[in-house]
């Protein structure tokens, strides 16, 4: 927040930017969800629809599972919320009493560690590894499982490496939940955007037993460029997604009735856009890391999916450049902004400080720059 408060100031100041900090696609919805939308206004679908959302899109989802995760649901184990955050949120509330540990990775996306805090959970963060792509690795999960823990949240591919888990480790972390009876909430966000051919899997897929277990979490805001439009969804075990539609009944009741017709546009219609992004965001990745590989003094782990590099800087701390000392990553990330005029997140923020993170939605011009001036300025040392 502070570093984005400082670009938005010198923004307005009139200073040429380049932002790395954005967490949403640079591409336009495309037209024919947006039209979608628009036909929903004027045909007056604009009032209050049933809380879990409308019949026409939760059969949209049940078919999306069925076709792309291979998982099967049926309308009632679905819920569509007010983005993928609001279905974390509500699912978290139903499941955790006060003291229930909420495990997850470290980095992780920094609404996990509030959303178990506001459960009245307790957030048990599990430490990861470059070597293993950031992934939580089945011991470091076993070392941590005690007889208050309710749920762990998995984010395959993940916001802010960009780790997508391989399926030998799923195997192994469905075995433990199965075993220790706890809760996965599998946000599966970015699942439409993954490089080199890679595959995607759903932990749910992996047998009755972890299924029962499991709720797969997704939504619209990253595969279809929808950020704004605010639906995501989950789908699960019927009692934890009863619980769930019950509190949002309470607090937002439904998702907006337009963005829903959107979202059943976005699902059922043509997918080529999404492939258009994809590909260009695997260009993207491709020469970002291509530049951070002229770094001698960052690290990174090759982005697997999701459009965010989440390089080490730590072999910079310490050292003082252009007369400014740098001891973390938030001084990392003021440095980059003063002197760089290049806006970037300090990986403190994701419980990893020696990292800071870099999203590539944004044009290869503004990454072609932005880079330049990264390098310019870690060469600056004295
Ligand atoms: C890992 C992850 N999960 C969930 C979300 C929430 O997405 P939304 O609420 O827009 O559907 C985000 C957004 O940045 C994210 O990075």
């Amino acid at each position: 927040m502070a570093i984005s408060v400082k670009a938005k100031q010198m923004r307005a100041e009139g200073i040429d930017m380049v932002d790395f900090g954005v967490g949403e696609p640079d591409f336009d919805t495309p037209n024919h969800i947006k039209d979608a939308a628009i036909a929903a206004v004027k045909e007056g679908f604009t009032k209050y629809t049933p809380a879990s959302g409308i019949p026409e899109l939760k059969a949209a989802i049940v078919e999306k599972f069925q076709r792309d995760n291979k998982l099967e649901y049926t309308p009632a184990q679905v819920i569509v919320s007010c983005g993928a955050k609001h279905s974390i949120h509500n699912i978290l509330q139903a499941v955790c009493d006060p003291g229930d540990e909420v495990l997850f990775g470290a980095p992780y996306w920094v609404s996990y560690i509030e959303m178990a805090k506001l459960a009245a959970g307790v957030p048990i963060i599990i430490e990861t590894h470059p070597a293993d792509n950031y992934c939580i690795s089945p011991d470091a999960l076993e070392s941590v499982i005690s007889d208050r823990t309710k749920v762990l949240i998995l984010n395959t591919p993940s916001n802010p490496a960009g780790t997508v888990y391989n399926l030998e480790w799923l195997k192994a972390i469905a075995e433990l939940a199965v075993k220790h009876q706890f809760y996965i909430i599998s946000d599966e966000v970015y699942e439409k955007l993954i490089y080199d051919g890679r595959k995607h899997y759903s932990i749910a897929t992996l047998g009755d037993d972890i299924k029962e277990l499991t709720i797969t979490v997704n939504g619209v805001s990253k595969a279809y460029a929808m950020t704004g439009w605010r639906i995501g969804y989950a789908a699960g075990p019927r009692d934890v997604i009863d619980a769930a539609t019950r509190i949002q009944s309470h607090n937002t009741s439904n998702p907006s009735s337009i963005s829903q017709k959107a979202a059943l546009q976005a699902l059922t219609g043509p997918q080529d856009e999404v492939n258009i992004m994809l590909t260009e965001f695997e260009k993207r990745r491709d020469y970002i890391a291509s530049r951070f590989d002229e770094i001698e003094t960052a690290s990174y782990v090759r982005p697997q999916g999701a459009f965010y590099i989440f390089p080490d800087v730590s072999a910079n701390y310490g050292k003082t450049f252009a007369g400014t000392r740098i001891t973390n990553s938030m001084d990392m990330a003021d440095y980059l902004l003063q002197k760089a005029r290049v806006a970037l997140v300090p990986g403190a923020a994701f419980g990893c400080d020696n990292c800071v993170r870099l999203s590539f939605a944004t044009s290869l011009e503004n990454i072609v720059t932005g880079l330049d001036r990264i390098q310019q300025a870690l060469s600056d040392r004295n």
